[in-house]
């Protein structure tokens, strides 16, 4: 299936959101209709986000300027090895956190959120669609309760709560809100539909593109 350019998607949300499981879900639903896909998350695998992670262990061992400065150094990484390319080889590229991240979570350390865009959209690509799953606070944690904890949980449960309300505050056209309580599979019905809904207007028009838009309405 041929795209007259690259589609960037976007899945963000607090911790235990659904993000990862939504992405490969999407993923899959994507490859399965031969829709070429790339598939990348952040912090990276990379120098810059393995440091992070090394960090992450020790709760506040960073201050919020350091942290955000090794946010944008990982996503710059990211941006010139994987987003670009992808994007340029006119792939759908579905991206587990992005720098709606560092605007919810640096922001919700006390840094300017106009600050940490302008800083990001200096260098990364704008996404076409971000979709933001939404759950309390305490959801999020407990569906993840087995993983390693960074900090108590009663001030993990508060930082996160400043989080949710900052991306609940993203407005505009590329930005889908989702209630990310409901079932798995509901859940990535609605995406799929949107994320198709949009790559039929970015397909190239000939007969058997037209076969591969009705592929798209089958799914
Ligand atoms: P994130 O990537 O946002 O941290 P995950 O996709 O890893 O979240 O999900 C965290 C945990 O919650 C996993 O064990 C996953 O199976 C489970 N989970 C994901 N989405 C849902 C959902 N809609 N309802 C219930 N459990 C879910
Ligand atoms: P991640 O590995 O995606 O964790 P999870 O699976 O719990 O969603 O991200 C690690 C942590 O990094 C997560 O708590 C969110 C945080 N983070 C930021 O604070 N700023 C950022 O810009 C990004 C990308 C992540």
């Amino acid at each position: 299936m041929k795209l007259k350019k690259g589609v960037l998607i976007v899945l963000e949300g607090i911790d235990g959101s659904g993000k990862s499981t939504q992405a490969r879900r999407l993923v899959g639903a994507l490859r399965r209709v031969g829709v070429d896909t790339a598939f990348f998350r952040e912090p990276t695998r990379g120098p810059w986000g393995r440091l992070i992670r090394s960090k992450a262990s020790r709760p506040r061992s960073l201050t919020a300027e350091e942290e955000l400065f090794l946010f944008l150094l990982d996503r710059g990484d990211n941006v010139a090895r994987n987003l670009r390319p992808a994007l340029k080889r006119k792939q759908t590229v579905v991206l587990d956190r992005y720098y709606f991240s560092t605007i919810a979570y640096q922001g919700a350390r006390g840094i300017g959120r106009d600050r940490i865009r302008r800083l990001n959209e200096r260098f990364a690509p704008r996404p076409d669609l971000v979709f933001i799953l939404d759950v309390p606070p305490e959801r999020g944690l407990g569906r993840i309760a087995g993983r390693r904890r960074r900090e108590p949980l009663f001030e993990r449960r508060a930082f996160l709560r400043r989080v949710r309300r900052n991306f609940l505050a993203f407005r505009g056209p590329a930005f889908i809100h989702l209630d990310g309580r409901g079932d798995p599979r509901s859940i990535a019905a609605v995406i799929r539909a949107r994320v198709f809904r949009l790559l039929k207007n970015v397909m190239t028009s000939s007969i058997p593109q037209r076969n591969a838009g009705k592929a798209l309405d089958r799914e």
